[in-house]
């Protein structure tokens, strides 16, 4: 049986890339994870990818037209026989081109309750917001920013006494067991998406 073949896009610290290739290591998400993408060649993601023994690449994002990088990058990705991606903190936002090649195959993780707080700081605007509620989100990824539809969501109560590091350490918890969790229901492919709602089989 051949297994689906996974690119992971990230620019940063890469902890949700290591929790999906733990999993796909452990055996808990039947998937190949044929390449580990940054737009940041000096991401710490990609140290620790090279590390684990992945194949990386890297091409540096800024200044680029959009759609002219983004093709460039899926090159990269069909060359792999890449037919799933994972952005995992990737810090650049997807052309149509890219969503339209990928359409319906591309997951993202965000830290809260979508549709609250999407874009950057997440943690911070739920702090600031005052809710009681915090969590994390695995969506498809679409045209719009943190708006595809939702696969899973994981809930972190806030505590009088966090600063954003609290918050953010305990929903990064969260979203490490989430994102392969998620990233395996949808593999498995027993799911209908009617409208918004992702519905499992
Ligand atoms: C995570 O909080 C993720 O939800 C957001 O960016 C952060 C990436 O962290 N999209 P890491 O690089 O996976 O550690």
């Amino acid at each position: 049986m051949t297994v689906p073949r996974l690119a992971i896009l990230l620019s940063g610290r890469g902890s949700n890339f290591e929790a999906l290739a733990r999993a796909v290591r452990d055996g808990m998400v039947p998937a190949e994870i044929a390449l580990v993408f940054s737009n940041r060649p000096a991401a710490p993601g990609l140290e620790i990818a090279r590390r684990l023994g992945f194949e990386t690449a890297a091409l540096a994002g800024s200044g680029q037209e959009r759609e002219a990088y983004d093709r460039q990058v899926v090159e990269l990705l069909r060359a792999r026989g890449v037919e799933w991606v994972c952005l995992a903190g990737y810090m650049r936002l997807l052309s149509g081109y890219f969503i339209e090649q990928y359409r319906g195959k591309i997951l993202n993780i965000h830290p809260s309750l979508l549709p609250a707080f999407p874009g950057l700081e997440a943690q911070k605007q739920a702090l600031d917001y005052g809710v009681k509620f915090a969590g994390c989100t695995v969506h498809f990824v679409d045209e719009t920013v943190d708006g595809g539809p939702i696969i899973a969501q994981a809930i972190v109560p806030v505590r009088d006494d966090d600063d954003e590091d609290t918050l953010a350490a305990r929903i990064l918890e969260q979203e490490h067991r989430l994102y392969p969790e998620a990233l395996r229901l949808v593999l498995g492919g027993r799911y209908r998406i009617e409208g918004r709602r992702v519905i499992m089989a």
